[in-house]
């Protein structure tokens, strides 16, 4: 086993996994804020973590990639980390979800783990800062060189947006404000978070046409994805995927948390009663069926990044066969360790060199 990757399952691993998830996650943005903050703190993690390998770079909707693999919505959902990813071996993130408002997010526990299963339970409700400060924060701190910033919108998980015309506004609001100020390589209209008030309203086709209308008004130069439940059947999956061609949407994130606690390895790790969705193994399968049947049914031009799953560079490279651009990842990070981003791109690199 590589030296990182050792230190990381035999150490740091099972130390970090005595502690609260939450906490933990914490204290790895804090400390990855301050290493990005300095050229020394962003070499250091580099040296570790960083692929330097052949180009496996990829335009996607006229966006460059480093690496095809993104940092999933949920983890820098405050936009703390936007100096220090390209240093693991990220060619994007995507901060958020953010809200027009500032939203505390649902009662603690927020996150749990299911530790032989490989997943979280996911109970954060859309915790952020709202909106005004994350382009406040942006503005100050801009990006790291080579890392792709896409932003991921949602609605404030609050009574006010229950209603459709609230919510409709809610997502309009932020949406409006980053494109006037410009902040973002693309947008992604998270419309399957299943921890809000109402649950995923905007899986229903007739309220996505509404927010879809509503999104429309304003002026947008950067591509434009919608992140996907993956809980839904085929063929209410593809109503949704013909209504977002319909409107010009360049592509979709497939996809958000598993609601399906049977798909855990181990069935009691996680309480009776659905307490959030499950990130990790249980999203796999899943969202690759999804990402086949979304390719099939969309054709070539239509982007896909890849997401729910990706524990290992072979799950990547299932996503990528599948049909899609580019992948996304969080559980991967937290159960394997920071150098599964690395191994990833070098797997695609030794692909391409196979060819
Ligand atoms: C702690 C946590 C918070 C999340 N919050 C969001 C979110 O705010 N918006 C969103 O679109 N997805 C969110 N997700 C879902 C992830 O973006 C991703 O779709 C899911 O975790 C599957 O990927 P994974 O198996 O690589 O973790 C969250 C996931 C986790 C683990």
């Amino acid at each position: 086993m590589p030296l990182m990757e050792k230190a990381y399952k035999s150490a740091l691993k099972p130390m970090l996994f005595r502690f609260d998830p939450e906490l933990v996650h914490h204290h790895f943005v804090n400390l990855g804020e301050s290493m990005g903050r300095t050229a020394a703190g962003r070499r250091l993690i580099a040296a570790m973590y960083d692929y330097r390998g052949p180009d496996i770079s990829r335009t996607v909707d006229g966006v460059t990639y480093r690496t095809p693999v993104i940092l999933a919505a949920g983890f820098d959902y405050n936009a703390r980390l936007t100096q220090i990813l390209a240093s693991v071996g990220f060619g994007g993130v995507e901060v958020g979800s953010v809200t027009a408002y500032p939203c505390p997010g649902n009662e603690p526990p927020r996150l749990r783990r299911a530790v032989q299963s490989k997943s979280l339970i996911v109970y954060k409700g859309l915790r952020n800062e709202g909106v005004d400060q994350i382009i406040d924060r942006l503005r100050r701190r801009g990006v790291q060189q080579g890392l792709v910033l896409g932003i991921s919108i949602a609605m404030t998980n609050a009574e006010s947006s229950a209603t459709l015309e609230g919510a409709v506004d809610d997502y309009y609001q932020s949406f409006k404000k980053l494109n006037e100020a410009r902040i973002g390589d693309y947008y992604t209209i998270n419309i399957s978070c299943p921890n809000v008030y109402g649950g995923e309203s905007f899986t229903d086709p007739t309220r996505l046409k509404a927010l879809l209308e509503k999104l429309d008004e304003v002026e947008c130069r950067v591509p434009r994805y919608t992140k996907m439940p993956i809980s839904l059947e085929w063929e209410q999956f593809r109503e949704l995927l013909d209504l977002l061609q319909d409107f010009g949407i360049d592509g979709v994130v497939v996809g958000n948390l598993q609601k399906d606690y049977d798909e855990l390895d181990v069935r009691r790790e996680a309480p009776e009663e659905y307490r959030g969705g499950l990130s990790g193994k249980p999203c796999r399968e899943a969202s690759t069926q999804l990402i086949r049947k979304t390719r099939e049914h969309c054709g070539p031009e239509f982007t896909i990044m890849g997401c729910g799953g990706v524990m290992s560079p072979a799950d990547a490279l299932e996503k990528l066969d599948a049909g899609a651009d580019l992948i996304q990842l969080i559980s991967g990070m937290i159960f394997e360790g920071p150098h599964l981003m690395r191994d990833i791109a070098w797997a695609i690199a030794e692909r391409h060199l196979d060819v």
